[in-house]
């Protein structure tokens, strides 16, 4: 793998390792899984001055994320409620997003989620031919964030439009416009937040928004800087990984016709199918970590204050755990899965996504016989940070 683009961003001290490849080089971007896949079997952790050291491996992730005391999270100047934090700021925090998952919340939620998902199936069965990821992925994700949090629709468009800006932001690597778009979404979280009506709602638990300006943290209320923080992490942070989970089950479906076939007559094994999917291709690529001490991965000494990046992808394809990676098994092991991470930090938000993953298949595979790529549209992938696909033409009858 060409190593050669591996810039040094403006600022950053020079490094005594030299790069030993570069996550942006146009080999890994037109095909992340196999180039994930060649880094773990020949440089299992690889420094890069775009992502510090790269942890490809199954065992080390799972090493760094038992021991979060060694791999801090604390790698960004910005408030990242929780996931930027440590214990114990990590705790105080965790606990409230803990409460906003509850199965009740979420019980309460799949009855108008699942009315969502029908008609939104309905009318692109009625189109017959759509592509899935505009007209489908990230519209559902928008509205399904939005909405569990109660957001007024006017928010949903705008946090739509600025999800894309973001993107287009982190894929060009412009800080300015990252500032400004981090600036822009405070405003649009204050604005959100003081349009609620003010004074008792009959039922502040219904309300997820509602129920987060009543919350404290260490004996006080949270504030607006934490509150948007934290309402970025649940819309524009999770649009993203949501629409590509989406798009990656509905592809490898459309590719894969017997198992399709198979959820059709065999509903309950929806769920299982979708965790099995996306092991083989990941939604999400990397979370970072930043040591507290001197450390040895896969043999390399790494010293203290190093950037560490988790490749989630990469991980959960390792053969050593999961044998013929590439292939759909519905027998493995889900305890190995590392889709929805592991230990203090694992996914709080993964029973809603998997709900919302679940409702959208249950409707699409009953609405229609079938789904297949259309051979006069083009399939294209997605680019770092986004995962899966960027277009996605179908064919539904
Ligand atoms: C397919 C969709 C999703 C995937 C694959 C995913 C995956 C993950 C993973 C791997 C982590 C661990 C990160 C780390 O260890 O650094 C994580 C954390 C997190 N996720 Fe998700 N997630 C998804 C959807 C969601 C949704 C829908 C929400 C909320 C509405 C959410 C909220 C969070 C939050 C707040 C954290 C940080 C937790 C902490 O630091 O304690 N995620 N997610």
């Amino acid at each position: 793998m060409n190593s050669s683009g591996a810039s040094m961003h403006k600022g950053e001290k020079a490094h005594p390792h030299a790069a030993e490849w570069d996550p942006l080089d146009p080999e890994v971007q037109n095909d992340p899984l196999t180039a994930y896949d060649r880094m773990r079997r020949t440089r299992p952790v690889a420094y890069s001055s775009r992502w510090g050291w790269s942890v490809f491996r199954h065992h080390e992730v799972r090493s760094i994320l038992s021991a979060p005391e060694t791999f801090s999270n604390a790698v960004t100047r910005h408030l990242a409620v929780p996931n930027g934090m440590d214990p114990p700021e990590h705790t105080e925090y965790r606990r409230i997003v803990e409460a906003c998952f509850l199965p009740e919340r979420l019980a309460r939620f799949e009855a108008r989620c699942r009315k969502k998902a029908r008609a939104w199936v309905r009318r692109l069965v009625l189109k017959g031919r759509v592509e899935f990821v505009q007209e489908a992925a990230l519209p559902f994700a928008a509205w399904t964030q939005s909405n569990y949090l109660g957001c007024p629709t006017w928010f949903q468009n705008r946090l739509l439009r600025w999800t894309l800006a973001h993107q287009q932001a982190v894929r060009s690597g412009n800080r300015r416009e990252l500032n400004r778009l981090g600036m822009r979404f405070q405003q649009l979280v204050i604005e959100m937040l003081e349009s609620r009506p003010s004074g008792p709602v009959a039922d502040p638990e219904e309300n997820l928004t509602t129920w987060l300006l009543r919350q404290s943290v260490w004996g006080r209320p949270l504030s607006y800087e934490e509150l948007t923080s934290l309402v970025r992490n649940f819309t524009a942070g999770e649009i993203g990984s949501l629409s590509s989970a989406l798009g990656i089950v509905i592809h490898f479906l459309a590719t894969h016709p017997d198992l399709q076939q198979h959820l059709r007559a065999h509903p309950s094994r929806i769920p299982c199918a979708v965790e099995e999917i996306l092991r083989i291709h990941g939604p999400l690529h990397i979370s970072r970590r930043i040591t507290t001490r001197p450390v040895v991965l896969c043999g390399r000494q790494i010293a203290r204050g190093e950037r560490i990046t988790i490749v989630w992808i990469a991980a959960n394809r390792d053969e050593s755990v999961f044998p013929q990676p590439d292939e759909f098994r519905f027998d493995r092991n889900p305890e190995s899965s590392l889709l929805w991470g592991a230990g203090i930090h694992a996914c709080p938000g993964a029973p809603l996504a998997r709900l919302q993953l679940r409702l959208f298949l249950e409707e699409l595979l009953s609405q229609t016989r079938e789904w297949a790529l259309d051979p006069q549209g083009l399939v294209t992938r997605a680019t770092y940070p986004a995962s899966g696909f960027s277009a996605l033409p179908l064919r539904l009858r």
